[in-house]
């Protein structure tokens, strides 16, 4: 028998505000998440869904030196597009909350306070990577260097991106400083360790014993390849200008380790949801329950009684921190409760490569939205139905138009339509009363009873992608049903029996509001206003007379509509030029030659002219022979550009042009100047234009 738990306290990964988040992010944790909780209040039970802005750590300085910006300007304008886009998405959190707020520093230096008091942190001075230039130590991801694991040459002094491992700044080959670019030198400094290690009989019993059977295989195996190793003292500090403060005398310069006051942050955002409800000036969204008569310290048996189930949802490069590290320090606190579960994914691929913001291979949260801002809940389906739930999976956009076109539109819509529609048609938009059940009517009101509980089961062992096939299950039995019993055709003859198999359709469309609401909460919304039907008790869902005989629809509209191959195509071209923009821009440029006198400048004469003819030249597959109009006279001019540019491209464009260069015979033609070129470091070429016409002969200088 499981534990029957008195109430819930779900969490999401903080996401760091140093940038956008992609899709992937969304399949890990927050989507999962969120179709969890959805559910869990669905069946009543008491659950609070925290999440929020992860603000610290070296990422975010670091992302202020390559916008050239301050951290704090970062922090800002990254939190609020991400709350934004979770918004629209219709996560549901209760509060979504920042560890820049003062209430997170509080509770993170309470607890390391607490953590050090109790002499449960070990003091050592140790080397560490030092910018001589820079005059800083370099915490984390402010070095980079070569994966000694799998040799990709820009891992982080903590954790290499490409596969996956955690690291420490030592193990990096060829270690570079991200601020100078200089190769770090060995400085001594002091810093407050958590020592690992003496808890690793108490974590052998916790994890490896207690949760073998219900923790995932994925998750499981990386707590055991962990503990297996031996736990090594991690440091819990950091020498940094941005963070959190150490709170003691002799830590000048110091501030907490942002994985020690990051996953603090789920118990921040408790403190302050309740501590903002019981001021009445709760932030994000709506609240999304009725929390009766919420009082400050309503957060407490939320983090503190061992009739909470606590459960993170988290991304596979998470898994240490919040099943390993964050349970130590919750235990050495004291008081409080340990995850009961934590179900990881793995990494979803982006059309057959990892997803990465930096290499611009990915789908950022606020393109997808701004592209298709009224289809957020076909986002939820495709990555719902593509979760990376026991190895990594992958998104494409194929895969998603069809998920689009041929399960929500041509099953779930289609079969809601034709309902509806048919409603309308014969009934007067009222639901018509059923009369005598045949064998197949009966049959699936029978399949539709079970079908509830199944997606509970699924969703309650974390199965979502499962469930989520379940519910297309019931749209799918609505579907066939009709296209079985065909009431269209009966509607000569038998309007009574039509009357029933609509009943019948409509009861499942009902269900279908009910089940269909965790995992696509906007679609479930519409539904239920065209069914004119507002309750949404799971506990309900499964039978056949959730709408009575008489009841009035709402008015019909389409739930889905196709997407267009066209759509899509400029999609994939979009992922394709983003990727080579961003390789372009990791490229050096080319340095600067040797200074020259404004004499020497002065020299070129430089004009704009006017690009009268251009034609290819035989047996070249470089050469455009061009004429032009220079303002001073109509020349010749031949230039390499034919790869670049077809003839009638340039034909009227104004150009930059170098008229006093000596004439030189290409081809057999004499060439009377040079057209001016930018090459792009793929060697693309463009022209120079003025930003406005002018007349031919104007000079450049
Ligand atoms: N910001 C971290 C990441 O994106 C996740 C932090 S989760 C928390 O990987 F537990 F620390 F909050
Ligand atoms: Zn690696």
């Amino acid at each position: 028998m499981s534990k029957e738990f008195k109430r819930f306290l779900v969490t999401a990964a903080l996401p760091y505000a140093n940038g956008p988040k992609h899709i992937g992010h969304l399949a890990g944790a927050y989507i999962p998440s969120d179709v969890y909780v959805r559910y869990m209040r669905s069946i009543g039970k008491d659950v609070v869904f925290v999440c929020g802005s992860d603000e610290h750590g070296t990422a975010i300085p670091n992302q202020a030196l390559k916008e050239n910006t301050t951290p704090k300007a970062i922090i800002d304008k990254y939190d609020a597009q991400i709350k934004d886009c979770f918004h629209q998405l219709g996560m549901s959190f209760d509060i979504y909350h920042r560890t820049s707020e003062p209430i997170h520093h509080e509770t993170s230096q309470e607890i390391f306070l607490n953590l050090f008091n109790k002499g449960l942190l070990t003091e050592e001075i140790s080397e560490q990577y030092y910018d001589d230039q820079a005059n800083v130590f370099l915490a984390d991801r402010y070095i980079i260097g070569t994966c000694p694991k799998c040799a990709n040459p820009n891992a982080y002094g903590d954790q290499c991106e490409r596969c996956g491992s955690t690291l420490s700044p030592r193990e990096l080959i060829n270690p570079k400083s991200t601020l100078t670019g200089n190769a770090p030198i060995l400085k001594s400094t002091k810093h407050w360790y958590l020592p690992l290690q003496n808890y690793e009989g108490w974590l052998t019993d916790w994890i490896l014993k207690s949760h073998k059977d219900d923790w995932k295989v994925n998750v499981y195996g990386q707590c055991k390849s962990w503990i297996d190793a031996g736990l090594q003292p991690r440091a819990m500090t950091r020498d940094l200008d941005w963070g959190i403060k150490v709170p003691l005398p002799d830590a000048e310069g110091k501030v907490l380790y942002v994985w020690f006051d990051a996953p603090i942050g789920y118990i921040s955002a408790t403190r302050a949801l309740f501590k903002e409800l019981e001021e009445n000036k709760l932030q994000f969204a709506t609240p999304q329950r009725d929390f009766k008569n919420p009082k400050s310290n309503d957060w407490k048996p939320y983090w503190q009684d061992g009739d909470t189930k606590l459960i993170h949802f988290v991304g596979k490069d998470n898994i240490v921190f919040h099943c390993i590290i964050f349970p130590i320090i919750l235990k050495a606190a004291g008081e409080y409760i340990l995850p009961e579960n934590v179900p990881a994914n793995e990494f979803m691929n982006l059309e057959g490569d990892k997803m990465s913001t930096s290499r611009g291979w990915s789908i950022e949260m606020h393109e997808y939205l701004a592209d298709f801002p009224d289809k957020p809940d076909v986002l939820r389906y495709a990555l719902l139905t593509n979760l990376p739930e026991t190895k990594d999976s992958e998104f494409t956009w194929k895969d998603f138009q069809a998920k689009n076109n041929n399960e929500l539109v041509a099953i779930f819509g289609n079969f809601v339509n034709r309902a509806l529609v048919l409603t309308q048609k014969y009934f007067d938009n009222k639901i018509p009363s059923r009369c005598a059940l045949s064998e197949i009517d009966q049959k699936v009101i029978n399949d539709m009873k079970e079908l509830p509980d199944k997606i509970g089961a699924s969703i309650q062992a974390y199965r979502f992608r499962e469930a989520t096939a379940q519910v297309m299950d019931l749209a799918r039995l609505g579907n066939k049903y009709l296209a079985e019993t065909e009431p269209w055709k009966l509607a000569k003859t038998d309007l009574e029996k039509v009357g029933t198999i609509l009943n019948i359709s409509l009861q499942i469309a009902a269900n279908l509001s009910i089940v269909v609401e965790p995992f696509l909460p906007f679609t479930a919304q519409k539904l239920r206003a065209m069914l004119n039907f507002q309750q949404l008790d799971w506990s309900k869902a499964g039978a056949a007379d959730l709408l009575n005989a008489e009841h009035s629809l709402g008015v019909a509209s389409l739930l889905f509509e196709k997407i267009e191959d066209d759509v899509i195509e400029k999609q994939i071209k979009k992922l394709l030029d983003s990727k080579k923009a961003m390789e372009l821009a990791s490229q050096p440029v080319t340095p600067s030659k040797a200074e020259i006198t404004f004499d020497d400048f002065s020299k070129m004469d430089i004009r704009v002219g006017t690009i009268l003819s251009a034609e290819r030249v035989e047996k070249s597959k470089k050469l455009l022979k061009l004429q032009v109009d220079t303002g001073i006279d109509k020349r010749t001019v031949m230039s390499g550009i034919a790869e670049h540019f077809s003839p009638e491209q340039l034909v009227g464009k104004q150009v930059t042009i170098l008229v006093n260069l000596a004439p030189r015979k290409i081809m057999g033609v004499e060439s009377q100047g040079m057209i001016l070129m930018a090459e792009d470091k793929d060697g693309k070429l463009r022209l120079l234009q003025p930003n406005e016409s002018v007349s031919p002969g104007s000079t450049v200088s």
